[in-house]
């Protein structure tokens, strides 16, 4: 903790450093004087990472903030004790941060990937010293440039900072005070800005055991943390392709527990995700709904996190789901959505989910089911995505959130000489909240060009796939044929659509017409030497929608 005497050791130890920066800013114009709790009401939801060109279409998507996470690790000109940061990199930010205040964003902005890079106070030797006094000349500087913009502008100080004692979680308490000790020297309108503060990791319960705020500064506060759980979901790991009743009540019981702690500190979930790009729809939309819903329900505000292109597609300007960004905007709003079933029981051999219909090639076409929670909704109609209505009686019968899509209007989409992959989507629209997608797939199993290999050292390996429905991989096993599971032996403990199975993107990937075993599970057959049949599991999880491949030694 900063008291008054804290404050005046750090006058001391910074007081040389002081008289070596430019005098305090001063602003001609004025500041509308907002608190914490104003504004993290205001900027709910928000989203993260910008190109410029992008503000506009965040904006125009629905979106209140922006949070811009800047590094400045490769931008040091200078070397202690000054730390001097270079002007033309201060000016990009300063114009970034103008763009999306053009847009009408409100801002948060940080000192980024500099956490794990030399502010990391968890490293062995680090020299805290050092990392206060360059943190200290950061925030000065950054302070002094973005010191005169308006109270849409807020500050956090550092991302994620490591952090693996309670010691540690004292010294960055320490540098929260530090961070608002510099912007109160930087001047201009810093002292009367919002701030969003950090704790150990930004983890929830971290930040709950070791978070302590400085005393002695002015600036309204919040107090942000990040939140990417339950951690197998949204990494796709160990086969990890649902979401349980339990995982739920997890999350559910996490937003609860750090509000319970803080129960008068505004709250920013300054990042959360569950990406488009690897976890299942149903599952992913439920995830969104109940983070954000929780969170509204609690006062917290939630901003997206959208790494390259997961969400927003900047280039083409479309969203990769969109009902993921409608649920969320609708929940943000708290409005209520209704979603997909699929199956959460995580013990079971093959699973469902009702963002989908799908049907298997050479099957007859019979009528299918598909099950909505419409959460206090009402089905009001469902059309093509094209905007041509489906008639009711006709082409379904809707009894609640059972709806059944009959074989006639299926037999449009499916059948054995039609091609194999998505034929259409359909859209569900509800009395309120988010519209429903279901996607009508006519599936096969996919076929490989090759079904065996011998094990090569040091690159990923490049399977590859035709594939036939869904067009990616759900899951992968990993077991040598010595029967030991190549990574994890304590998967054994999980049901059988995840015993043995590997993790997506460190383990396994896939691109456009390849399946994809990573250098390190390549390297790690080598090391067993042990022969090892990789199952790569298709959508739908039905036993037969797998393919083996065998890298040999
Ligand atoms: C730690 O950093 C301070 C400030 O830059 C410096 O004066 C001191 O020599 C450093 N200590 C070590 C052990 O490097
Ligand atoms: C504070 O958070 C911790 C960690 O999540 C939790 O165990 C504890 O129950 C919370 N405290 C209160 C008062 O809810
Ligand atoms: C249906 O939506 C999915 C997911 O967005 C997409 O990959 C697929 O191409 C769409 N199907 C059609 C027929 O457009
Ligand atoms: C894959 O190999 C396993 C044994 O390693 C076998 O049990 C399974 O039936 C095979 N699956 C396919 C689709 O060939």
């Amino acid at each position: 903790m900063i008291g008054p005497t804290g404050v005046l050791a750090l006058a001391h130890t910074f007081g040389l450093l002081q008289s070596s920066v430019l005098a305090a800013v001063e602003c001609t114009g004025t500041f509308k004087p907002i608190s914490a709790s104003e504004y993290v009401a205001a900027i709910n939801p928000g989203w993260n990472l910008v190109q410029a060109v992008t503000f506009q279409d965040i904006k125009a998507a629905g979106f209140k903030s922006v949070r811009i996470p800047v590094t400045y690790a490769d931008h040091f000109t200078g070397t202690s004790p000054g730390w001097a940061i270079n002007g033309g990199w201060l000016q990009r930010v300063s114009d970034v941060v103008d763009m999306a205040l053009d847009a009408g964003l409100y801002v948060l902005t940080n000192v980024h990937h500099d956490s794990w890079q030399w502010a990391d106070i968890s490293a062995a030797g680090a020299n805290v010293t050092a990392i206060e006094e360059r943190m200290y000349q950061t925030w000065l500087q950054i302070g002094q440039k973005l010191g005169c913009k308006s109270s849409s502008v807020a500050f956090e100080p550092i991302n994620e900072p490591p952090i693996n004692t309670e010691e540690q979680a004292a010294e960055l308490n320490k540098i929260n005070g530090i961070f608002l000790k510099a912007l109160k020297d930087a001047g201009g309108f810093n002292t009367q800005r919002v701030v969003t503060l950090v704790g150990p990791n930004m983890d929830s319960i971290k930040t709950s055991q070791w978070f302590e705020a400085p005393t002695g500064y002015e600036n309204p506060w919040a107090l942000q943390y990040h939140y990417y759980s339950p951690y197998d979901f949204i990494f796709s790991a160990w086969g990890k392709t649902i979401l349980s009743a339990d995982d739920i009540a997890a999350v559910e019981k996490d937003i609860e527990n750090i509000r319970a702690n803080f129960t008068d500190v505004p709250l920013v979930i300054g990042e959360f995700d569950a990406s488009p790009i690897n976890t299942e729809p149903a599952a992913r939309r439920k995830y969104m709904d109940v983070v954000v819903q929780k969170a509204k329900q609690l006062n917290t505000a939630v901003m997206v996190w959208d790494n390259g292109l997961d969400h927003f597609d900047r280039n083409t300007k479309q969203w990769k789901d969109p009902q993921s960004l409608q649920i969320l905007l609708n929940a943000a709003a708290g409005v209520t959505n209704s979603l997909a079933d699929y199956t959460t029981d995580a013990s079971v051999d093959e699973q469902s989910s009702s963002a989908y219909v799908f049907h298997k090639v050479g099957d007859a076409v019979s009528d299918q089911k598909i099950s909505i929670s419409l959460n206090g909704n009402t089905l009001k109609s469902i059309a093509t995505e094209d905007g041509k209505p489906l008639t009711p009686s006709t082409d379904y019968v809707a009894s609640g959130g059972d709806i059944t899509l009959k074989s006639s209007f299926l037999s449009t989409y499916f059948s054995s000489p039609a091609a194999t992959g998505s034929k259409v989507n359909l859209t569900l629209t509800f009395s309120a909240g988010a519209t429903a997608a279901v996607n009508v797939v006519q599936w096969d199993v996919p076929k490989l060009g090759l079904t065996s290999s011998k094990a090569v050292a040091g690159a990923d390996l490049r399977i590859p796939v035709t594939w036939a429905g869904v067009n990616q991989p759900a899951a992968v096993k990993m077991r040598r044929n010595d029967g030991i599971y190549l990574f994890d032996d304590w998967t054994q403990y999980l049901g059988p659509l995840q015993a043995a199975y590997g993790t997506y993107s460190g383990q396994w990937n896939w691109d456009g017409n390849s399946l994809i075993l990573t250098a390190s599970t390549v390297n790690a057959v080598i090391a067993a030497g042990v022969s090892t049949t990789f199952t790569f599991d298709f959508f739908p999880r039905v036993p037969g929608n797998s393919l083996n491949y065998t890298l040999t030694v």
